[in-house]
C-alpha cells in the first residue's frame, strides 16, 4: 500500500555508499530525507546529487540528514560518485543506498510501473523526528527537482511543528506567517506578542515567531 502523509514511515536496513544502514538509527532525533533517482550514470540524477552534496550545509543547520536511493548495485555507486564530484565541483558526503532487491523501493512505492517498470521514479520523502511521513513529493525521471525547494519546506515543517503558524504561498524564512485557524484572534494576539495583522477574520499574519 502507498504511504500517505502522517504515516509511520517504514523502518529498514540497508547496504550503502556509507556502510550498513538501519533508517531509523540514521534518523536519530533528528529530521531525515529520503530520495530516490532512477538510475546512476544518468544526466539529471547527476546534477541532482551534485546540488545536494552543494547543499550538505543547509541541510546540516536544520538537523536534517539525507539518503540517496537506487536499485543500482554499490560498485556502480562508487564510481557514479566519482563522476558526481568531479563534474558538479562537490564532495558527495551522504550515503546512497543500493536497493538491488528493491526493498526500499517496494516501501516506499518508488517504482511506478506504468512510468517505467524497472527504475525507481524521482520520490522525495521527508521525515521527522517522531518518523512520521512530513512531506512526500514525486517527480518523473525527465524533470530534476528544486532542491533550494525542499529547504523551503524544511523551514515550513520545522516551523509550524513548532507554533500554531502555517506559511503562505511562496513563503520563505524571515517572511510573515498565517495564524491557524484554530486559535481565535484573541488567543493569537495573546500567542504572538509580535503582533497579529487581521486581514480577513479567516486571514491573520504574524511575524515569524522563532526569528
Ligand atoms: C536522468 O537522470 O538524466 C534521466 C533518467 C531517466 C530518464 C531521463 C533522464
Amino acid at each position: 500500500m502507498s504511504l500517505r502523509l502522517g504515516d509511520t514511515a517504514p523502518n529498514f536496513t540497508a547496504q550503502t555508499t556509507e556502510g550498513e544502514i538501519n533508517f531509523y538509527d540514521f534518523i536519530g532525533n533528528g529530521w531525515a530525507i529520503l530520495f530516490s533517482h532512477p538510475a546512476d550514470f544518468t544526466p539529471v540524477c547527476t546534477t541532482e546529487l551534485g546540488k545536494t552534496a552543494l547543499l550538505q550545509e543547509e541541510f546540516a543547520k536544520r538537523n536534517v540528514k539525507v539518503l540517496a536511493v537506487s536499485i543500482d548495485p554499490l560498485d556502480k555507486h562508487f564510481e557514479w560518485r566519482k563522476d558526481i564530484n568531479e563534474t558538479q565541483h562537490c564532495t558527495v558526503g551522504f550515503p546512497i543506498i543500493a536497493d538491488a532487491d528493491r526493498n526500499v523501493a517496494t516501501l516506499y512505492d518508488m517504482i511506478h510501473p506504468n512510468a517505467s517498470a524497472t527504475a525507481t521514479v524521482r520520490s522525495l520523502f521527508v521525515i521527522g523526528p517522531d518518523k512520521l511521513v512530513k512531506l512526500m513529493i514525486i517527480y518523473p525521471a525527465s524533470t530534476g527537482r528544486n532542491f533550494y525547494e525542499v529547504l523551503r519546506v524544511v523551514d515550513s515543517l520545522q516551523l509550524t511543528a513548532g507554533f500554531s503558524v502555517a506559511t503562505p504561498a511562496d513563503w520563505k524564512s524571515g517572511e510573515d506567517v498565517i495564524v491557524v485557524p484554530a486559535v481565535s484572534t484573541e488567543d493569537a494576539i495573546k500567542k504572538f506578542p509580535k503582533g497579529v495583522k487581521v486581514v480577513k477574520p479567516y486571514l491573520r499574519y504574524t511575524p515569524q515567531p522563532n526569528l
